[in-house]
């Protein structure tokens, strides 16, 4: 059977039939409905966190983001990540300004930052890649002395935790994505938190077309999600500790047999952090051996993928160009392997002696 990089977890089919009955009996099905309340006050229960909303995809959390913080001119933002961090930039009219990545934790290189910064500078989005925390002290302490604000994007830190706290909880706010691929899921989905309570409430009238009832206050876009999408996020938030979990025993099993004299893969050794496995990234010696490699696992109809690629400051229609070298070399040699809730053990045996003996 064909081995894809990820596999969307799904719940019994009983347990989604049990909740979204509730729907047919009061035919509330979206507009911020009893599921979705119920959604928020979990997820804020399980994060620890206390303003969250649930929207209807990770890319439009980070563009309600941007436009709730007022930005102008240039972000200062990271070249790898998934396109959709630097096309929201774009989409709201605003620069993104790419600095180079750390060449151990792939993240943002926050030494960088500072020299990036000029008079137009409004804002430094960072993401934290494969779920690892950026330098989240030195990202603050650069955006007190420069008056800016940050958003990270966080789309695949659901479950992990820094410094005893979720990931999702730092910065001006916080983006995250319950994309079906993800770690936890509601179909499309994703949230927007952050830790001012004035600014919750200015996002929430942004995420629904910026009215209450019949009063308008400012405008806003349609950010909202549905209550069959929050039903299949009360499924699974009660399984993401088991998900997780076998996250962690099929990771165990690549970092057992891999072969690391040839390989590397982004460090998990950060200080006060908690892994939520959501990616398994091997860097290969070559783009050479990393094309070899995914052909031979083609062959077997196993499909990895090139997460991320390219680096972002390469993106056909920029029409500007900030080198980022290390970025630029790291996207040419990242490949995510298979990984995913019940991907069986003696797949992953195969998969590593397919790219063991091509490297
Ligand atoms: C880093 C990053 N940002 C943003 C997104 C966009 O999330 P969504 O697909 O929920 O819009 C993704 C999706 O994979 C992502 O990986």
């Amino acid at each position: 059977m064909a081995i894809n990089v990820t596999k969307s977890f799904l719940p019994p089919i009983e347990e989604y039939q049990e909740i979204i009955k509730g729907i047919w009996e009061n035919t509330w099905l979206t507009n911020n409905g009893p599921l979705v309340r119920k959604l928020e006050g979990q997820l804020k229960e399980y994060l620890n966190i206390e303003n969250l909303l649930f929207v209807g995809n990770g890319t439009i959390a980070i563009q309600i983001a941007l436009k709730a913080l007022n930005l102008t001119g240039e972000i200062i933002t990271t070249p790898f990540s998934y396109c959709a961090t630097t096309t929201s930039i774009l989409w709201e009219n605003l620069k993104p300004v790419f600095v180079d990545i750390e060449d151990k934790t792939y993240n943002i290189n926050a030494d960088l930052i500072e020299a990036a910064i000029t008079e137009k500078t409004s804002a430094i989005m960072a993401t934290h890649v494969y779920g690892r925390p950026c330098n989240i002290e030195k990202i603050e302490s650069i955006a007190i002395k420069y008056n800016l604000k940050v958003i990270y994007d966080g789309a695949h830190g659901f479950g992990a935790n820094y410094k005893g706290k979720s990931v999702l909880s730092f910065g001006d706010i916080t983006t995250c994505s319950f994309h079906a691929t993800k770690v936890f899921h509601s179909i499309e989905g994703g949230c927007i938190v952050s830790n001012d309570n004035n600014l919750n409430k200015k996002l929430e009238l942004y995420r629904s077309f910026g009215h209450k009832n019949d009063d308008y206050y400012t405008m806003g876009i349609n950010g909202k999600n549905s209550e069959f999408h929050a039903a299949m996020g009360l499924c699974n938030l009660p399984k993401v500790a088991d998900i997780i979990n076998n996250r962690r025993i099929i990771s165990e099993k690549y970092d057992a047999l891999l072969d690391w004299e040839k390989l590397s893969r982004p460090t998990n050794n950060i200080e006060g952090f908690d892994y939520n496995y959501a990616y398994y990234p091997v860097l290969f010696a070559s783009e050479a051996k990393l094309l070899q490699v995914t052909e031979a696992l083609k062959k077997e109809e196993i499909t990895p993928r090139r997460y991320f690629y390219p680096s972002l400051n390469k993106l056909p229609y920029l029409d500007f160009y900030n080198p980022c070298p290390i970025s630029e070399n790291i996207a040419q040699r990242a490949l995510s392997l298979p990984l995913y809730y019940d991907l069986a053990l003696e797949d992953v045996e195969l998969i590593v002696s397919i790219i063991n003996k091509n490297l």
